[in-house]
């Protein structure tokens, strides 16, 4: 096992009707700003209930804030929270308005150009405004770690952050907030959340059993409830282990003294940002080539993922290894998310604007063993055709 430093701060509310214990956490005297998307959260209700929650305290809004969130919009509540003197934020929404709001929370008090956070991926926040979130979509993890991604429109850049300064002081998980969802966004939150596991535990073996085997309990965990949970009538319970999943897939806790890989991630960030693509789709189309492309050094990690989450255990090595991912290609689109770039009506002339994308931010070295260059993600995406 890898040395490590675990820090993980969240508290986590968990379950049904559990906005109300919002004033239990924070401060009586707190001038509050409310964050949320666009119109998700008022219409099923969660706006008033968090509003009910914070009683008599001083309250602002600030909607608007997008699916992958923009630089721009976010400045806007930059400025309000300035103006108005606001001292505690809360995020009532999905990955996006967390993310954003960590982004808010860090920017406010920044000295120097705020484009800079995102520049130097968060190293030089020193400081940020309190803050604390209401889930609304399970997903990224965000509710519980400290990264965030925000968008540049003007130049097409979406960059990663993460700071200690930046996890939510609590997080209320309540899965009825989910029956709102559209089957689209609880698909996509199952595979982000199982790409998430990967991108920690499909590396090679450092003899990090407690981590191999809760990152197997959360692959297995998704696989199961994946199909269950785009039924309509997909139970509290159903939806409960989903949005744990979720949270536990990227808290730290499984990528804590492990090799990290995340090249699915930084590929499909420009995908989002040249095409517009879900997050969790681009994650669907790269990964299924990036293990084909890169079967050989992630050799072990395939064979034990085949043995213990999909139980494959016939067949030779290259069988076995080509099943198990023929058996994640399907499950993702089973769930509904294609695979293919030609799904998206992209081809080879886009993998040039792809590659060019990734040279200008500097992600020429991927992987757990940075090898991953340009010329093995263009292999990826040409694979992905
Ligand atoms: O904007 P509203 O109207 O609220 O609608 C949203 C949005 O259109 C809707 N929605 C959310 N909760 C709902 C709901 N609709 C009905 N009922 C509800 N209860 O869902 C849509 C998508 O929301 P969004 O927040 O964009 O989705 P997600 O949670 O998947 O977040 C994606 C963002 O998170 C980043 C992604 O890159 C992307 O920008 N990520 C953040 C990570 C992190 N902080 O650790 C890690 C991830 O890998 C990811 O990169
Ligand atoms: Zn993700």
């Amino acid at each position: 096992m890898l040395n490590f430093n675990f820090y993980n701060p969240t508290r986590i509310i968990f379950g049904g009707d559990t906005i109300a214990k919002i004033n239990d956490y924070v401060p009586t005297e707190a001038k509050v700003l409310m964050l949320f998307g666009g119109e998700s959260a008022r219409k099923n209700g969660t706006l008033a209930e968090v509003r009910e929650a914070l009683g008599a305290r001083e309250i602002h809004e600030f909607g608007g804030i997008e699916p992958n969130p923009s630089y721009e919009t976010l400045m806007k509540a930059v400025e309000l929270i300035r103006e108005q003197k606001i001292d505690f934020l809360m995020a009532v929404g999905g990955g996006s308005v967390i993310d954003g709001t960590k982004f808010i929370a860090a920017a406010v008090n920044y000295t120097g150009d705020t484009w800079e956070i995102l520049e130097t991926h968060g190293n030089k926040i020193t400081q940020a405004l309190p803050f604390a979130s209401v889930l609304t979509l399970p997903a990224t993890g965000s509710e519980m770690n400290s990264g965030g991604v925000v968008t540049r429109k003007s130049t097409q850049a979406k960059l990663s952050f993460s700071s200690p300064y930046v996890f939510p002081q609590f997080s209320v998980l309540d899965p009825n907030k989910t029956f709102s969802l559209p089957t689209r966004q609880l698909a996509n939150g199952v595979v982000d959340a199982f790409i998430h596991v990967m991108e920690q535990y499909l590396t090679h073996p450092v003899n990090a059993h407690v981590q191999d085997r809760f990152a197997e309990g959360l692959l297995q965990t998704l696989i199961e409830i994946g199909p269950k949970i785009l039924e309509d009538s997909a139970d509290y319970d159903t939806r409960a282990n989903l949005m744990w999943a979720a949270s536990m897939a990227l808290n730290g806790l499984i990528g804590a003294g492990v090799p990290q890989d995340w090249s699915t991630h930084l590929i499909g960030h420009e995908l989002t940002a040249l095409y517009g693509i879900d997050h969790a789709r681009t994650l669907a189309i790269v990964l299924p080539s990036n293990l084909q492309v890169r079967r050989q050094e992630k050799r072990e990690k395939l064979l034990q993922y085949a043995a213990r989450v999909w139980q494959i255990v016939e067949g030779d090595e290259e069988q076995r290894i080509d099943t198990a991912i023929a058996r994640t290609r399907a499950f993702f689109e089973q769930l509904g998310l294609p695979t293919r770039l030609s799904d998206y009506g992209l081809g080879e002339t886009d993998i040039e604007i792809i590659i060019t994308q990734l040279k200008s931010h500097n992600l020429t070295q991927l992987g757990e063993h940075k090898n991953v260059s340009l010329e093995i993600s263009r292999q990826i995406l040409e694979m992905s055709i």
